[in-house]
């Protein structure tokens, strides 16, 4: 599939089947995640591959919405703050490294005709206790992933003329 189909083929889905996902899917999701940029190439993250079916009852602790529990998989991305690269600000880009690896796996499931939902509304210190993150990890997007069993929907965006600015704001 072209990019340019990839991006509008990709949505979130809130509905999956219960079929498993070859390990050669998630193999390539995964190496998607690690191939991304991070900035410097700190690679100040980690992901963690969770089976919300596994323990239902700790998932919904986790995210209230019943998506998460649809899901056959969860993959959180985690960071690790103290290593990730700052600017002159001493903004910390942990987050933005993040987000990168996070879009890529979640652009390659698409190509693989798997989907998958962006999870940002999640409970950081259920997600510190499930996972058992040491200090110096934090929990920061997830993403379930698994074979649609919804549609894609109409992509609802702003315009590209109030996006984009020319010259100046
Ligand atoms: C950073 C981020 C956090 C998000 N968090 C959630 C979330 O917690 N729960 C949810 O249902 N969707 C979440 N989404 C999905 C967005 O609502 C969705 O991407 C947006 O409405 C556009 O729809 P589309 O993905 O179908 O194109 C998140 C998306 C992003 C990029």
């Amino acid at each position: 599939m072209a990019f340019s189909e990839l991006i509008l083929h990709r949505y979130s889905v809130r509905a999956y089947r219960s079929d498993p996902i070859e390990p050669e899917k998630l193999n390539a999701i995964l190496e998607a995640g690690r191939m991304a940029p991070t900035a410097c190439n700190r690679q100040a993250f980690g992901l963690i591959i969770a089976r919300p079916g596994v323990d239902p009852e700790a998932f919904q602790q986790l995210y209230h919405r019943e998506l998460m529990l649809l899901a056959p998989y969860l993959i959180c991305i985690c960071t690790l703050p103290e290593q990730a690269w700052k600017n002159i600000e001493s903004k910390n880009y942990a987050d933005v490294d993040a987000a990168i690896v996070l879009d890529h796996m979640v652009l390659q499931a698409a190509e693989l005709g798997l989907g998958t939902c962006i999870i940002a509304d999640f409970n950081p210190p259920v997600a510190r206790e499930l996972f058992e993150l040491p200090k110096g990890v934090e929990p920061v997007l997830m993403f379930s992933l698994g074979y649609p069993a919804d549609q894609l929907k109409p992509k609802i965006r702003k315009s590209l003329d109030s996006l984009v600015h020319k010259d100046r704001w």
